[in-house]
């Protein structure tokens, strides 16, 4: 198979395996933003099953053609959970967690992203456009271009890029930036981003950077320009407001409400158990709250769902450990026989029920520490139709750029994010409403396939510019 004119290469493909060894959708935005113009492009999506040792075929799902990049479980081990996450990911997000710099970890990466830009070489039709996701793929770009250099490459970064002074610790800094910039087009979440990424490539490779693009040279002793822009991703903002206009799921709001036992406010935080999300700094804020009397359980209670994530990798594992200790505590203070603290759920749930809980919540925590978009705080907007809720949004989260009426705090100050929130209850309606407003206006302009427009109308540009 080799007509594709789209084909978006990314570490999983948008499917999960279900009890009956059939498929189903999985539920990431990326699809819904992709799902159109891929029928259109007669696309193809590279990527993971997302179980070790699992080889199956290529097959077509909902108007997709799906090209399974099998790994096994060793590799699964030293390029996923390895140098994916137990490299790259620290590194990027600002070495929150010690990143390991192991040479069998790299070796497979090298393997891995070789096998991924096979499989997108192999499906790409004559002159077609092939999109590569994320941190798990950076070589997959120039080791594309090695093979066909007819087909436009385009390459989104969907975390933190970070600044040269960390990026410079890794071994295979000159190897990373050189995959990159086989792509015609890199896109960041924040300018920032793209900004650390453009002195990286001069301070290592001294290519020329501009802002109509960095100068790269090809092998042949040619030159092209690539463009290194931010591209902020969003969510499919309509199918969120879809569902908290629904009755059913209105109701099941009301219904947790009434569970947790009416309590004034309710504060929501939602995210993968991960180091980067400022899980513990949110809790021990809250907890501190707690302590002085500025909130008591009574009238405040915290519903905290941290899904399963990484599960394996060492520093996730500590980290599950930790933040139940902090729970544990907190709650063991403070909990009566009526109320909680935290309501803690190591759980993951349906989208639906997440909307509730978007409706459910007064006050809507994103602390991260590090983050390159966070969707969670795009969500959260999205499905306040009745434009009640305050956001309390991390200045470290990509989303801060665009959501500049949300309640902004940083994180590593406790005692500025506890005004922070005692100020998001405090907030009267009439100002939740103003502020909620802003929000929702930019998160429905500016949804996914705005996004995905708007880069793959630059990609285009960007080809038309080389050639000429
Ligand atoms: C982040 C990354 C994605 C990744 C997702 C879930 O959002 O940017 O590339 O797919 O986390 O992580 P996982 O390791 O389960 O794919």
């Amino acid at each position: 198979m080799s007509h594709a004119d789209l084909v978006v290469v990314a570490n999983r493909l948008p499917v999960d395996r279900d009890d009956e060894g059939g498929w189903r959708p999985s539920p990431g935005g990326l699809v819904a933003a992709l799902e159109p113009v891929m029928r259109h492009a007669d696309g193809a999506w590279v990527g993971w099953p997302g179980q070790p040792d699992l080889h199956v075929d290529e097959f077509d799902f909902s108007g997709m053609h799906l090209v399974p990049v099998g790994l096994s479980e060793h590799e699964v081990a030293d390029y996923y959970e390895g140098f994916s996450n137990g490299t790259i990911w620290p590194l990027y997000h600002d070495v929150i967690a010690a990143p390991r710099y192991r040479r069998d970890w790299w070796n497979a990466y090298v393997e891995v992203n070789q096998r991924f830009a096979d499989a997108a070489a192999r499906a790409a039709a004559p002159n077609a456009t092939v999109w590569v996701q994320d941190y798990q793929l950076q070589l997959v770009p120039q080791l594309v271009r090695a093979q066909r250099p007819d087909v436009t490459i385009g390459y989104f970064h969907h975390i933190p890029f970070p600044a040269y002074g960390l990026f410079s610790q890794l071994p295979w800094r000159r190897q990373v930036l050189e995959g990159l910039l086989g792509a015609d087009v890199i896109g960041f979440q924040r300018t920032a981003d793209a900004s650390n990424f453009a002195r990286a490539v001069h301070r290592q490779l001294r290519y020329e950077t501009r802002a109509s693009g960095i100068r790269v040279r090809n092998e042949d002793g040619t030159q092209r320009l690539a463009l290194a822009k931010a591209f902020p991703i969003s969510i499919d903002a309509a199918a969120y407001v879809e569902l908290a206009q629904r009755d059913d799921i209105r109701r099941r709001a009301a219904e947790i409400r009434a569970e947790l036992g009416n309590p004034e406010k309710i504060f929501l935080g939602v995210d993968r158990l991960d180091y980067t999300k400022g899980i513990r700094h949110r809790m021990e804020a809250i907890g501190e709250l707690f302590d002085e009397g500025r909130l008591s359980v009574e009238r405040a209670t915290l519903v905290q769902v941290a899904s399963p994530s990484r599960e394996r990798v060492d520093a996730y594992a500590q980290l599950r450990d930790e933040i139940e200790q902090v729970v544990g505590r907190i709650n063991g203070t403070h909990d009566t026989m009526e109320h909680t603290a935290i309501r803690y759920l190591h759980q993951a749930f349906p989208r639906e029920e997440m909307v509730a809980l978007y409706l459910a919540a007064d006050v809507m925590l994103v602390t991260a520490l590090r983050d390159g978009m966070n969707l969670v705080a795009k969500e959260y907007v999205a499905s306040r139709t009745d434009n009640q809720g305050v956001l309390v949004l991390s200045e470290f989260a990509g989303a801060a750029d665009e959501l500049s009426t949300a309640i902004r705090v940083n994180p590593h100050d406790i005692e500025g994010m506890k005004d922070a929130i005692m100020d998001a209850v405090e907030m009267p309606p009439t100002e939740q409403r103003k502020r909620m407003r802003k929000l929702r206006h930019r998160v429905q302009e500016h949804d996914v396939v705005a996004w995905s427009r708007g880069f793959l109308t630059a990609l285009a540009r960007s080809r038309k510019a080389n050639a000429s």
